[in-house]
């Protein structure tokens, strides 16, 4: 088996933990051969419909023609040159026009990078160091951003995973999301270089800003002289043309991106005010590089996906979505579940009401979720592997596949419940 001889050789049997499937209790991932569409096909030929689509950035679909083109034309002209391209600006040129708050970028190869190097510039223009996000947030594996505080420890980050320093931990503050007193009680206390937060957190499941609450965080960051920076790695280019800023109406100091503006291949970018990211070196004073960072390849994937998202395919995503949320609803009637949804993701919590923040999405009936999942895998359904993760709708999704999803669902349900 597969498995066996991978986890000889690569912890887990995998590059990133997730996909090692363990939190919904399977004892090994699934190996995917290809995808086509909305569905994956594993190694023994099962076919799947993708719910994941390798978590965000295949908003059109697996092998979507376009992009294999793309990708194929690039690669034929040379895979890396290490010296700036043509399809580097006019992508950078792509992502000033969809963010209004964007009019520099910087390209990274992952969304880690791109959030790491945006703390590093807040730190750089404020001459602070200590950061605010939020429990339940994810900005990738960030040493200082991995700190996430249990109830009770607001102000004090710890250590989340062993090796991030003490030093690091102790400059990253944690308080719950959608909580304005626990924000405002952070900030009197210290003087923050930069407040990060996911604009529609999707890492703890989907849990959306309360109304009035990002409102009151982009207030706050302003009074307080930090930084906003909003990670769009997930919500960026998905829910809306301009990300979650364009459809939640609130601006970033420096936005994150990742995921879909890479159409499936590694990139990702910051971005910012002109006068922000003059910073950067070579402009400016604040170091940031990377060999593959633009790498053609991946600029021409990206500009091929976002050529495809138009009015007409966010109108498109937004009803899909709606259907799915919908479908998964009526599945789980009368049951214990609630269901979240922005235009592009959703997430069924094992809840009778969808959580607020990470203490919420933390006290969700976690195991239900993992037997759920298993029973919709068994059913031809391809769910993330948690509850702490969205589903993501693309466009090569149709009313066939949400048809499929809900029917497996009911009974998947009804199994994870019995
Ligand atoms: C909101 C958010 N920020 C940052 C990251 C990190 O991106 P990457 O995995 O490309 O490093 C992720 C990854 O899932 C994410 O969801």
């Amino acid at each position: 088996m597969i498995y066996a001889r991978a986890a000889g050789l690569m912890p887990g049997g995998v590059n990133s933990p997730v996909r090692a499937m363990r939190s919904i209790g399977r004892d090994h991932p699934i190996f995917i051969q290809r995808g086509e569409g909305f569905e994956l096909i594993d190694v023994d030929g099962h076919r799947y419909v993708d719910w994941v689509c390798s978590w965000g950035p295949l908003i059109l679909g697996h092998a979507h023609p376009d992009v294999v083109d793309a990708v194929t034309s690039a690669a034929e002209l040379g895979t890396s040159f290490g010296a700036p391209t043509e399809g580097e600006v006019e992508l950078a040129a792509e992502v000033c026009d969809r963010f209004a708050s964007v009019e520099m970028v910087r390209m990274t190869s992952s969304g880690t990078e791109a959030s790491m190097s945006a703390v590093r510039l807040a730190r750089a223009a404020t001459g602070r160091d200590p950061v605010l996000k939020f429990a339940g947030a994810y900005h990738g594996h960030v040493d200082g951003l991995l700190a996430e505080a249990g109830s009770g420890l607001a102000t004090q980050g710890i250590p989340a995973s062993p090796g991030v320093t003490v030093a690091q931990a102790a400059d990253t503050i944690v308080v719950p999301w959608n909580d304005v007193e626990a924000l405002e009680a952070a900030l009197a206390e210290r003087e923050f270089a930069a407040i990060i937060a996911e604009p529609l957190p999707a890492n703890m499941g989907l849990v959306p800003p309360a109304a009035g609450f990002l409102e009151r965080v982009r207030e706050l960051a302003t009074e307080s002289g930090a930084l906003l920076v909003l990670d769009e790695v997930i919500s960026g280019f998905r829910v809306a043309r301009g990300g979650a800023q364009e459809l939640l109406g609130v601006k970033a100091d420096i936005t994150v991106m990742g995921k879909v503006i890479g159409g499936g291949l590694p990139a990702a970018a910051y971005g910012a005010s002109r006068s922000l990211m003059q910073r950067i070196a070579p402009a400016g004073d604040v170091y940031q590089a990377g060999t593959l960072s633009g790498n053609p390849l991946a600029v021409a994937a990206g500009l091929a996906t976002l050529e495809n998202l138009d009015a007409a395919a966010y109108r498109r995503l937004a009803s899909l979505t709606d259907q799915l949320a919908t479908g998964l609803r009526a599945a789980a009637d009368g049951l214990p579940v609630s269901v979240a949804s922005v235009p592009g993701l959703v997430t069924p919590f094992f809840a009778e009401e969808a959580p607020r923040d990470f203490a919420g999405a933390s006290a969700c009936d976690l195991d239900a979720y993992g037997r759920f999942a298993r029973a919709l895998l068994d059913r031809g359904i391809y769910p993330p592997a948690s509850q702490f993760e969205a589903w993501f709708v693309s466009l090569a999704h149709d009313a066939a596949a949400i048809e499929r999803t809900a029917d497996a669902a009911a009974e998947a349900f009804a199994e994870a419940l019995s």
